[in-house]
C-alpha cells in the first residue's frame, strides 16, 4: 500500500438507494437494505459507499430536494439505520460517502417556508427573490433544469419570482447570506459528527450565482456553462468548507460534482490544493467508445490536471446518464474493456451500482416514468436472484428490472467464475494489489489505430493497459506477462502480441 489519503487510491462504488436493495418490501431500496449487503460490497472489494440522498424529502427529484439536511426519510428508515450502516460499513472496512445537496433545497424546507411567507422575514433573504422584470415576467432569460422552461416562479403572496436553477420545487440558497453559509457547514458538521468520512457536493460550481443576474446566451447548454455563476465567490466558499472538511481527523473528503464540460476549468475547482479534494471531470464520460477519443481525454486529464497536482476521477455511469454498457451499444464485450480501462486510469475510481453486472438500462414505458429529466432507465432497481422478484419482496419495484435481469443477476454471476462480476472483482484486487495501478505514473503509447495503450509505472512496479476498442483483432507489440485479460484467455502467460475482438489486457 502506498501513503497518503485513502481517498487517492479508493475504488468508490455508487449506490442510489432507492434502487440497491429493499429490506422492508415496498418496493424501494432503504438504508437497512443497504447494511444488508455490505458483505457482498466487500467481497467485491470496494474501499468506500458513496449514497446518493437520504434525507428527508418530498421527492420532487428523488431526495436532490431536500427538506431537512439532518435527518433521514421515512422511505429509506431512520438516523439509527444510518448509524447501524456507519459502523458496520466501518467494521468491514468500507467508508462512508454522503451526498450533499447544497446549490438547493426542497420548497418544503422550513427555511423556504418562511422565506416564501412574506417579503420582510428574516429568511427571505436565505434563498433569491427578485421582482418581475417591467413586462411582469421573470428577471432574465435563465432556463431551468428538467422542465426546461424559466428558471424562475412567481410567488403570488409576495409578488416576487424565487430562482431556481433545476426545478420550481428546487429553490436555490443564497450562498451570499453568511447565514445561509453557516447553516450548511452545520449540516456539514452533523454528518462529519456522525462519522462520515466525506461529501459528494452536488453541482457545487454552481452555488454562488453572478451578482448581476444577467441574461446569459445559450438556453438549454446552461447548466454546463459558468457563465450563470461566480466562480472567484465559489472558490471562496470551497475554501471555506475545505477548512471545514480537515479540521476532522481521519481524511474526510470532498468530490465535487462540477459540471463544466472542460477539464482544464475542473482543475479550478481543486484551487490550490485548498478547495475540493475531488473533482468529477465529466468529459471523459460524454466521449463515445472510440480509442482516439478516449487518447485525447486521457492526455487532457493527465496535463490539464497535472499542471496543478490534482488528483484525477473517473466514472463511466451514475444516476443521471445512460449507462455506459446502453451509450457503448449494450455489447458485454465492451462493457468488460471498459472496466480494464477505468480500474486502471490513473485517479480515484467511481463505480456506479449495477455496473459491475454489466446492467443495461432498463426499458420504461411510458406509463411507469417517473422522471421529469428523463434519468429512470439507469436507475432501475439491481436484480439480485435469479427469479423473479429478483430479491423485491413484495410490492412491485418503483421501476421496472434492467433487460436479461434474472441472467445478469448477483445470484448468477456470481456463481460464474467467467463473469463480469468477477472480472470486476478482479480488476479492484489488481488495483488494490500494485503499486504502479494506484499512484504510478500513466504515459500513453504509440498503438494500431483502434487500440489505446499505456504504462503505468512507479518504481519497480511497471503495468501495460491494452485496449482494443474495435470489434476486430489487433496485434501490437507488447511484452509481459498477462495479468488480467477483459475475456480470460491467457492470463498468467505471457502475451501472445494479438488482441482478441473487444479485448483488453494488463500486462506486467
Ligand atoms: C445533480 C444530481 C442530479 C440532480 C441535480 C439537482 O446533477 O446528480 O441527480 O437532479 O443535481 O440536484
Amino acid at each position: 500500500m502506498t501513503n497518503g489519503p485513502w481517498w487517492k487510491n479508493a475504488v468508490v462504488y455508487q449506490i442510489y438507494p432507492r434502487s440497491f436493495a429493499d429490506s422492508n418490501g415496498d418496493g424501494v431500496g432503504d438504508l437497512e437494505g443497504i447494511r444488508q449487503r455490505l458483505d457482498h460490497l466487500a467481497w467485491l472489494g470496494v474501499d468506500a459507499i458513496w449514497i446518493s440522498p437520504f434525507f428527508k424529502s418530498p421527492m420532487a427529484d428523488f431526495g436532490y430536494d431536500v427538506s431537512d439536511y439532518c435527518d433521514v426519510d421515512p422511505l429509506f428508515g431512520t438516523l439509527d439505520d444510518f448509524d447501524a450502516l456507519v459502523s458496520e460499513a466501518h467494521a468491514h472496512g468500507i467508508k462512508v460517502i454522503v451526498d450533499w445537496v447544497p446549490n438547493h433545497s426542497s420548497d418544503q424546507h422550513a427555511w423556504f417556508v418562511e422565506s416564501r411567507s412574506s417579503r420582510d422575514n428574516p429568511k427571505r433573504d436565505w434563498y433569491i427573490w427578485r421582482d418581475p422584470a417591467p413586462d411582469g415576467g421573470p428577471p432574465n432569460n435563465w432556463i431551468g433544469a428538467f422542465l426546461e422552461g424559466s428558471a424562475w416562479t412567481f410567488d403570488e403572496t409576495t409578488g416576487q419570482y424565487y430562482l431556481h436553477l433545476f426545478l420550481p420545487e428546487q429553490p436555490d440558497l443564497n450562498w451570499r447570506n453568511p447565514d445561509v453559509i453557516e447553516a450548511m457547514h452545520d449540516t456539514l458538521r452533523f454528518w462529519l459528527d456522525r462519522g462520515v468520512d466525506g461529501f459528494r457536493m452536488d453541482v457545487v460550481m454552481g452555488i454562488v450565482k453572478r451578482a448581476d443576474l444577467a441574461d446569459v446566451e445559450g438556453g438549454l447548454v446552461q447548466m454546463a456553462d459558468e457563465s450563470r455563476y461566480d466562480p472567484p465567490a465559489v472558490h471562496e466558499r470551497l475554501r471555506a468548507i475545505r477548512t471545514l472538511l480537515d479540521s476532522y481527523p481521519g481524511d474526510r473528503v470532498s468530490v465535487g460534482e462540477v459540471f463544466v464540460l472542460s477539464t482544464a476549468r475542473v482543475a479550478e475547482y481543486y484551487g490550490n490544493n485548498d478547495e475540493l479534494h475531488l473533482s468529477f471531470n465529466f468529459p471523459p464520460l460524454f466521449a463515445p467508445w472510440d480509442a482516439d477519443k478516449w487518447r485525447h481525454r486521457i492526455e487532457r486529464t493527465e496535463t490539464e490536471l497535472g499542471r496543478v497536482s490534482a488528483w484525477p476521477t473517473w466514472v463511466l455511469s451514475n444516476h443521471d446518464n445512460a449507462r455506459h454498457r446502453t451509450r457503448y451499444g449494450s455489447s458485454e464485450g465492451r462493457a468488460r474493456a471498459a472496466a480494464v480501462m477505468l480500474l486502471t486510469l490513473r485517479g480515484t475510481t467511481f463505480l456506479y451500482e449495477g455496473e459491475e453486472l454489466g446492467l443495461d438500462d432498463a426499458i420504461v414505458p411510458a406509463e411507469r416514468v417517473v422522471d421529469p429529466g428523463g434519468r429512470d432507465g439507469c436507475r432501475a432497481p439491481i436484480p439480485w436472484t435469479a427469479d423473479a422478484p429478483h430479491g423485491w419482496n413484495g410490492a412491485e419495484p418503483w421501476l421496472p428490472f434492467p433487460p436479461a435481469a434474472g441472467d445478469r443477476s448477483v445470484e448468477t454471476l456470481l456463481a460464474d467464475e467467467a463473469s463480469i462480476l468477477h472480472l470486476y472483482r478482479h480488476l479492484i484486487a489488481a488495483k488494490h494489489a500494485s503499486a504502479a495501478l494506484q499512484t504510478g505514473d500513466l504515459t500513453l503509447l504509440a498503438a494500431p489505430d483502434g487500440v489505446l495503450a499505456y504504462e503505468r509505472v512507479l518504481d519497480e512496479d511497471a503495468r501495460t493497459v491494452l485496449v482494443n476498442f474495435t470489434g476486430e483483432p489487433q496485434s501490437i507489440d507488447a511484452q509481459g506477462i498477462v495479468d488480467v485479460s477483459s475475456i480470460g484467455t491467457g492470463e498468467g502467460e505471457p502475451f501472445s502480441g494479438l488482441l482478441a475482438p473487444d479485448e483488453a489486457v494488463i500486462l506486467s
